[in-house]
Parts: C-alpha cells; sequence; structure tokens
C-alpha cells in the first residue's frame, strides 16, 4: 500500500515538534513558543523558534523554517521518507502494510569501508585484551579501578607487541589503500600495526561511528609517549571531535549542562563517580568544530580541566571563547594540580563530587588567574586594567558594579578609578537583535497580497473568493503560494500550515509560508476587509495588464492587431 498525504500527515501530529526537536537540541520556553540556537547556521543567540500550537519552526536569522519532517531531513541529512519513518517510530505507528523502503543508516558510503575496518579493529583489541598477551594491561586497568562494565562502556582493548590486524582484514577484504588511510596499517613492507603493546581507547564520532584510537603505555618499561592517536584521516578530524559526545546527550539533558574537561581519562573517572554529562577535548586547544559541537547539546558548558597552570591557561583562553560563542560558563577549579582522574582515586567518589560543587564565575576565575602578588607598581597597574577590559564585558550592570566593588577590595585600586575605566571602554556593537526583522513590502499591493495570504491559509471562504474575484498575485512567489493554498482546500476544509508545506519542495517557498502564516495580524477580519485586499489586488493585475497592453500596442505594426488591443485596454478602463 501506498503511504497516502493523509496517512503522512496522521503521522506527524502524533508527535511533538518541541519534543522531537528536543531530542536534538536544547530548547528554551520563551512565551508560548520554545527557542533554540539555530543548527542551520552559525548561530550565537537563540533564533531558531518553535511553535507547539503550529508544529512548525523557523529561524528568523538564516529563514530555515519547516516541519517535524524538515528538521530531521535537514538535520540528519536524511530523505523525506526516512523521515517519515523515524516519526513513525517514535509514536509506535505501525507502518508494515506500506510499501515503504527501510531507514537508510546515515553514513557517507565514500567512508563505509573505513568505519569498517575501525570497528573490526574494536572487536580485535577487545579480544586480545581478554587474552594471555593482555594480562598485564587488564591487570594495568584493574589496578586503576577499571571494571568490566567499564571496558565495556567504553569498549576499551589491547594491541599486542606483534601486529595483528592485517591478516584479519585481509580475510574482510578490506583494500590496502583504505587499510593504510584508517592509519591502522603503517604503509610498509611488513604491513605493521601502528599501535604496538598499548591499551586502546577507540575514539567515536558525533554519530557514535569508532573512527580512531588512542593508545596508552601501561608498564614502566615502556618509556615512549604516553598516549599516540591516530593520524588525522577523512573521518578522523582531532579538532572535530569530543571523547564520549555521542554518549553524553541524555545527561546533558538531565543536568542541564556539560562538563568540559580534558582527558578521556577524566571522562572515566567521571563516570566512576556516576557522572555522565561530560565531554573531553583530548589535550588540545577548543576549536571552533568542538564550540559547534557543544552548541548542539547545550549552553551550559563547566570548564574542569587539570588544576596545572598549562590548564588554568588553557580554562581562561576556553571560557572566553565560550563566553564569545554565547554559552554559559562556570568554572571548576581542582587543587594542586590534579585532574578529576587523580581526585576521584585520592578522595574516591564524595571527595570528587563536592570539588564539583564549588564553581566560579568566569569573572571570579579571572581575578585569581590573573593576580600579580608584587608590589611593583607597574605590575599590578597593568592586572588593573586587564581586569576592568574584562568587567566592561559583562553584559548585566548590577554584575558590572558588584565585581567592580570586589576588585577594588582586591586590587587596592579605587572603586571609582576602576568604575571610570570600565565604562570608559567602548564594547562592539552587537548587530544581533532578539526581534523578527520587520517584512518590508514593495508597494501596497505587495502587502495586500502577503495579508491576503494570510487569511486564506486561515479561512477556505476567504480563498475561494480570491479564486473566483481575482486569481492572481502579482508577486511571483505568492502566486504559487495561492495557488498551493486553493489546492489544498481542494482535499480539505480547515488548512494546517505544517501540512501545506509538505507539498511544497522549495525551501524558499517554506520559509515565506511559514513567515506569512506566523504574521501579527489580528484573526478576526471583516469581509469588508477581503474585499479590499482583492479589489487592491485585481486593480494592480489591470494596471500591469494594460501597461503590457500598451507597450504591445506601441510595438505592433498591423492596425487590426493594433485595434484590437486598443479595445481591450478601453475595456479594462470600464472595469475600474
Ligand atoms: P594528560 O597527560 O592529562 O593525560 O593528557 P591523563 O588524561 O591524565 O591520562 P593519565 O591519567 O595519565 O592516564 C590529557 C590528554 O592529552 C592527550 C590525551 O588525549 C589525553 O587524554 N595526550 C596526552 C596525548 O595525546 N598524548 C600524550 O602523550 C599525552
Ligand atoms: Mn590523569
Amino acid at each position: 500500500m501506498r503511504l497516502s498525504q493523509e496517512k503522512i500527515n496522521e503521522i506527524r501530529q502524533s508527535v511533538d515538534i518541541v519534543d522531537v526537536i528536543g531530542e536534538y537540541l536544547p530548547l528554551e520556553k520563551s512565551g508560548r513558543n520554545y527557542k533554540a540556537i539555530c543548527p542551520f547556521h552559525d548561530d550565537k543567540h537563540p533564533s531558531l523558534s518553535i511553535s507547539s500550537q503550529k508544529q512548525i519552526y523557523k529561524c528568523f536569522v538564516c529563514g530555515a523554517g519547516g516541519n517535524v519532517y524538515t528538521f530531521l531531513m535537514k538535520y540528519l541529512n536524511i530523505s523525506f521518507m526516512d523521515a517519515v519513518k523515524m516519526v513513525a517510530d517514535k509514536a509506535n505507528i505501525d507502518l508494515s502494510e506500506y510499501d515503504i523502503e527501510p531507514v537508510r543508516v546515515k553514513i557517507d558510503n565514500q567512508y563505509q569501508s573505513l568505519y569498517d575496518i575501525h570497528k573490526e579493529a574494536v572487536r580485535l583489541y577487545n579480544y586480545y585484551l581478554n587474552t594471555k598477551l593482555g594480562l598485564e594491561a587488564k591487570t594495568y586497568l584493574l589496578k586503576r579501578h577499571f571494571n568490566n562494565d567499564i571496558i565495556k562502556e567504553f569498549q576499551i582493548g589491547y594491541a599486542p607487541l606483534e601486529s595483528v590486524l592485517y591478516s584479519s582484514f585481509q580475510k574482510l577484504g578490506y583494500k590496502e589503500i583504505d587499510m593504510v588511510k584508517s592509519g591502522l596499517i603503517l604503509e610498509n613492507n611488513y604491513h605493521s600495526d601502528r599501535f604496538s603493546d598499548r591499551i586502546m581507547f577507540p575514539l567515536f564520532n558525533a554519530d557514535g561511528y569508532v573512527i580512531g584510537f588512542s593508545g596508552r603505555i601501561y608498564k614502566p618499561t615502556q618509556t615512549n609517549a604516553k598516549y599516540v592517536n591516530s593520524p588525522e584521516s577523512d573521518i578522523f578530524m582531532k579538532g572535530e571531535n569530543l571523547y564520549h559526545y555521542h554518549q553524553c546527550r541524555e545527561a546533558v539533558k538531565q543536568a542541564g549542562f556539560v562538563y568540559l574537561l580534558e582527558g578521556f581519562m577524566d571522562v572515566i573517572a567521571m563516570y566512576k563517580a556516576g557522572i555522565y554529562n561530560t565531554v573531553a577535548i583530548m589535550g588540545t586547544a577548543l576549536t571552533h568544530g568542538h564550540i559547534r559541537l557543544l552548541r548542539r547539546l547545550t549552553h551550559s558548558v563547566y570548564l574542569c580541566l587539570d588544576g596545572d597552570r598549562a590548564g588554568l591557561s588553557a580554562m581562561a583562553k576556553a571560557s572566553q571563547q565560550l563566553i564569545d560563542a554565547g554559552f554559559n560558563v562556570s568554572i571548576i577549579v581542582l587543587p594542586d594540580n590534579h585532574d578529576p582522574d587523580e581526585i576521584y582515586e585520592l578522595q574516591g567518589e564524595a571527595g570528587l563530587k563536592a570539588i564539583l560543587k564549588k564553581t566560579y564565575k568566569p569573572i571570579e576565575f579571572m581575578m585569581d588567574y590573573e593576580y600579580v602578588d608584587t608590589n611593583n607598581y607597574d605590575e599590578r597597574k597593568q592586572y588593573m586594567e586587564k581586569m576592568c577590559q574584562h568587567i566592561s564585558k559583562l553584559s548585566d550592570n548590577v554584575d558590572k558594579d558588584y565585581y567592580s566593588h570586589l576588585f577594588s577590595q582586591k586590587s587596592g585600586f579605587s572603586f571609582e578609578i576602576i568604575q571610570q575605566r570600565v565604562s570608559g571602554i567602548q564594547q562592539p556593537v552587537i548587530e544581533y537583535t532578539n526581534e523578527r526583522k520587520p517584512i518590508t513590502y514593495e508597494d501596497k499591493y505587495q502587502k495586500a497580497e502577503h495579508d491576503l495570504l494570510f487569511y486564506m491559509m486561515n479561512s477556505r471562504e476567504v480563498a475561494l473568493k480570491y479564486e473566483a474575484k481575482a486569481g492572481f498575485m502579482y508577486d511571483d512567489d505568492y502566486r504559487v503560494i495561492a495557488s498551493y493554498i486553493l489546492d489544498y482546500y481542494r482535499h480539505h476544509s480547515i488548512l494546517e500550515v505544517a501540512d501545506l508545506i509538505d507539498r511544497v519542495h522549495d525551501e524558499k517557498l517554506i520559509s515565506k509560508i511559514i513567515d506569512i502564516s506566523q504574521s501579527h495580524l489580528p484573526l478576526e477580519c471583516q469581509s469588508q476587509a477581503i474585499d479590499d485586499y482583492i479589489t487592491t489586488i485585481g486593480e494592480n493585475a489591470r494596471k500591469l495588464k494594460k501597461q503590457q497592453l500598451l507597450e504591445q500596442f506601441n510595438y505592433i505594426l498591423d492596425p487590426y492587431q493594433k485595434a484590437q488591443i486598443l479595445d481591450e485596454i478601453l475595456k479594462l478602463n470600464e472595469e475600474q
């Protein structure tokens, strides 16, 4: 059986768009609607508005808009039918009697073999961890309080001293070029493994595919690099991935924030303490790629890098980057140069949790971080200038005042001078406004067409009146939208915008339809007003027709045709 438009609409109505988008994006309630950071452009502020009442979403910055299907298609890069199937799954609607293909797994086929190779490597490394060859590695893990659950959750394995991957890969028919591309096999005559005698931590991408490894030494006799990572490849880009990203979503949603940690050992330590809303940057600086990933996760980040000088300096930088990107940032300073794993080992779950409770605002952290404990006046003044810069960036005047006072006590400079400095620092004007841009119309005709479309969407009667009395809109897009609306009313008496847009296959038109449907026009409209719109539109149509005829009249030489055109022009004049 074919899936009808009616069934597709019924499936759509069985879920709430707010719940579905909420699975992928953090949402904020805003009046009757919800808001989110738009995932379809480089957004800093929540510009995406989701209407539960209308079951549509719309970004007022980039214009992306649609219904739950449009969202899933665009966000997951899947086909329309896959989106319908996904929604049906969520609503437990059985589609087995319909002829539809199963949901395509979202994967770039081009890289399928690289993913497969990694999957096989995970299996082999897991296997070797539980053999005699892996005994010492396993003992090391147990000593560090890894149990079998954790080993399974993080799919930890062991790469033996002797190479093991090539023969297995060969049996499975992988091409040598792909083995080398994966970074797991070296390009030499022996096809040796890159990783040898190391504990192996798989690295996953946002979709949960293994894309690389980090291998750790585990015995005192090993003196080379503590960790070796997979080289960057077509599927592994260090700056584009966060450790534990694909596993933390539910926990982040529950907690309302994510802990940003330095290494995967810290993620695992937190896991041991029952804390799952964690990701790690794996010892690199925070990149734009990381920030993009975080944006899709939450608005609130708790920075908790190592407590050593390098970690503190990285936190100062990362916190500014995150603030600039629009996040709420909190900072946790770990004592005695420790990392979360060391704290867990020394103080246990309760100790770690107690330390995590103490959070600083970035401005408080900076006051301590930049602090110079010296009598050198120039250095102290420099400290003051730096902090005034930071204070001036606070958006709330109460915060500004409070921290200026606090800083005055801490630095010994007077409140008045600090306040003077702070207010003297110009902040760049942010072009962002939280308001929808008002629509500008080219002329009164275009506005009439726009408004009439709004009322046509709300009433079949109005639509039929338009069809009977005008039947034409000058604006090309509006004309097409009007015909979609008329077509919709041939099968329905009430128009649902979220359903209508499933018949439209042009993103620009969908965006316009949503805009029109959300116009701030009074819902009640006198029939006289509708007539006025139609008259205005008709007037415009005649005016344009006349112009066209006049042009023809001047252009055509045949006197008989000229007379005909003149006749038409006169008729148009009479109609007015
Ligand atoms: P750390 O040196 O802080 O490691 O490096 P760690 O997390 O405390 O690990 P343990 O407890 O000593 O086992 C933090 C991150 O930096 C990267 C790794 O991703 C690590 O998780 N790193 C570190 C490397 O890539 N190579 C190295 O040689 C060291
Ligand atoms: Mn550590």
